[in-house]
């Protein structure tokens, strides 16, 4: 096996954040950034005589990528990698192999749901043994790496072909193009009731459209509810991955998923409609003529599980980010089970998951999953609806209506104000921090402050502690608004303002939400100065 060594220099803007490292594809595509990187990530492991797992969302870049990342496992002393066919591994996918085939770990090439091709974005994340993303201690070892790197390690050899399945070799280390699809259904099929998914969706009665988005998950979906479900071709739109996603933006909300809202808002619209994005991690779920928050999603989800085989023996607790609404928390109390709140990033919650201290887990930013495996998981979101509605025969609104009448209507929006100055952005959280203390007792109209602090998490497993996560502002009648800046981002800062309020009579539980809630969106401006302080007069995004 010919071994290169190649000389290097650091980077310094290698550091990880909120999953994994995100960039331009031209900022990958400087000599040695990639594999600066990718050297960072195997110099923290210990890889000899390990097994990898590799694939991504199938954006522009992710074959190159894949063909170095192969050359360099080789060179560090991998002895098998298992890669997914043409490339294709969405991150739920990639987590159940590891976890499947018990490997040392996986690196999932992906942006999530940020633009692709040459001109778009492109990113690379580690996920350990159990799964998950790499917790904090590993990506800082891995930045602390990246910041002192000198050489990296990479083997001559000729590229691999990913379209072929089997077998065949880099040096000493085997290379396995493994179905992209098949692992991940035959967990699907051993969570789910699919004899009677597919009876509903075989029926004449039910209709669904799934859009995959140019994404990772038309595969998946085409298989899985086209196929096996039986709920035929045409089901699943734009299901074929495409590098730049068909130049659309693969982010299942209603703005970016709008052929989507379309129909299920539209005249003959089906019964049922969700879409996933980049990696397939996220999930959108819409009734005939009506959103599911996410948050709502994740309480309905929990309040439903007896109804899905694997969770018939019931759930052993939630955990929700701190920015999604409370409630699930409502559902948690109901049953007598434990809700926790952690930072945003679902690396928080591999611990409560694999401590068996949260069997759901959900946040607002389109995120639901469960102990299956330790990422969120488009798809199985989809398909436990699917559950629930073959189970209860009712209709997407009635359930969720329903649901309200239960345990009272949190309604929630979050207000994105996207490529704000990073200095303006970090000023405006500043001067928030800076009246933070004064805000108890402070009243607004109607609302009253309860507390207000910059969120700090401890992981109940392993005593580490997060800080600052996002500022709450929480009002005495359970209201709350949060200030955060995202973590995804790679252009300028965006601010999130995070509103939720909580209505318990049943009379007023269908307002529009964002009538519901204006006057927290105005308290938020008084707070935040956000006009001023962003130089933008309203939000570029709304969900
Ligand atoms: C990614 C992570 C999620 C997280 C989201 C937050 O999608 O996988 O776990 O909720 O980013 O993004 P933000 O831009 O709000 O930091
Ligand atoms: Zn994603």
């Amino acid at each position: 096996m010919d071994i290169r060594t190649v000389a290097t220099t650091p980077f310094t803007d290698q550091k990880p954040g909120t999953s994994g490292l995100r960039k331009a594809v031209t900022a990958f595509q400087k000599p040695h950034y990639l594999e600066n990187f990718v050297q960072s990530i195997f110099d923290s492991l210990e890889c000899v005589g390990q097994t990898l797992v590799l694939g991504g969302d199938g954006r522009y870049y992710n074959r190159q990528a894949i063909q170095v990342i192969l050359k360099m496992a080789a060179a560090n002393g991998f002895v098998r990698v298992k890669v997914g066919h043409r490339g294709i591994l969405s991150t739920p996918a990639a987590s159940c192999v590891i976890r499947k085939y018990k490997t040392l770990g996986g690196i999932i090439l992906s942006a999530s749901h940020n633009p692709g091709g040459p001109n778009g974005d492109f990113g690379i994340k580690y996920n350990i043994g159990n799964g998950g993303p790499a917790p904090e201690k590993v990506t800082e070892a891995i930045y602390a790496r990246s910041k002192v790197i000198d050489s990296y390690k990479i083997v001559d050899a000729n590229d691999i072909n990913l379209d072929t399945l089997g077998e065949s070799k880099i040096g000493n280390m085997i290379v396995e193009v493994i179905d992209s699809v098949h692992d991940y259904q035959e967990l699907m099929e051993s969570l789910f009731d699919f004899d009677r998914i597919h009876q509903m969706l075989t029926s004449s009665n039910f209709k669904m459209s799934f859009d995959a988005m140019h994404a990772v998950t038309g595969p998946y979906a085409r298989s899985i509810i086209e196929q096996r479900l039986g709920a035929g071709v045409g089901c699943v739109q734009n299901g074929v991955p495409l590098e730049d996603f068909g130049s659309g933006h693969p982010d299942p909300n209603l703005v970016y998923a709008h052929d989507l809202v379309e129909i299920l808002f539209g005249e003959y619209a089906p019964d049922f409609g969700a879409a996933s994005d980049g990696d397939g991690d996220r999930n959108m779920i819409l009734g005939r003529k009506f959103f599911v928050t996410p948050s709502d999603s994740l309480a309905i989800i929990a309040a439903n599980a007896k109804l899905v085989p694997a969770y018939s023996q019931g759930i052993k607790g939630i955990a929700r980010s701190m920015p999604t609404s409370q409630a699930a928390d409502r559902v948690a109390a109901a049953m007598g089970i434990d809700c926790y709140e952690t930072p945003t990033g679902w690396k928080f919650f591999g611990n409560l998951l694999d401590a068996d201290k949260a069997t759901l887990c959900g946040e607002e930013s389109f995120g639901t999953g469960s102990n299956h495996i330790r990422e969120k998981d488009g798809l199985w979101a989809v398909l436990f609806w699917l559950n629930i509605l073959a189970a209860r025969q009712k209709s997407v609104e009635e359930i969720v209506r329903e649901h309200w009448q239960t345990y009272g209507r949190n309604y929630y929006s979050r207000h994105d104000y996207e490529e704000v100055d990073s200095d303006r952005a970090n000023t405006l959280v500043n001067k928030i921090q800076a009246i933070l203390p004064n805000l108890k007792g402070k009243k607004y109209g109607a609302y009253e402050v309860d507390y207000s602090d910059n969120f700090s998490y401890k992981d109940p497993i392993d005593n580490s502690v997060s800080t600052n996560q996002g500022i709450r502002i929480g009002f005495t009648d359970g209201s709350r608004i949060i200030f955060r800046l995202s973590g995804t981002g790679t252009q300028g800062a965006t601010l999130r303002v995070y509103l939720e309020s909580y209505e318990a009579d049943k009379a007023k539980q269908n307002i529009e939400t964002q009538q519901a809630l204006g006057d927290l969106i105005n308290i938020a401006d008084e707070i935040a100065q956000i006009k001023e302080n962003t130089g933008m007069d309203k939000p570029t995004v709304i969900t």
